[in-house]
């Protein structure tokens, strides 16, 4: 349940950069996308700009109509502290 998540710093979130592990904060939420990267429709490349760093300014530019709570929710992993 949500009350078993945690919640990181950015400077934990930044560990977790690279294509085999990856997060990715979005309005205060922490997520693994590692698992989502394959099907990102703007390709691994783009998705990897903000990886782990706190991307929502980049989501917001390029698709501030996508709603990430849904699409993500098996991705949640915690919060920002
Ligand atoms: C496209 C989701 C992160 C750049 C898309 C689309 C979705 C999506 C659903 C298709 C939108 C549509 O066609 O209406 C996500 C999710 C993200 C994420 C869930 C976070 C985990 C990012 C980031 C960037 C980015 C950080 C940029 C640095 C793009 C671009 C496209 C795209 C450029 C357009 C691809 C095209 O139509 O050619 N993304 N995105 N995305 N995304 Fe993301």
């Amino acid at each position: 349940g949500v009350t078993e998540l945690s919640s990181y710093t950015l400077e934990q979130v930044a560990q977790h950069n690279t294509r085999k592990d990856c997060w990715m904060v979005l309005f205060g939420k922490v997520y693994n996308v590692t698992d989502y990267l394959p099907f990102h429709p703007g390709g691994k490349g783009e998705l990897m700009r903000g990886a782990g760093k706190d991307g929502t300014k980049l989501f917001l530019e390029y698709h501030s109509w996508v709603n990430p709570e849904l699409m993500l929710d098996k991705c949640l992993v915690g919060f920002l502290r």
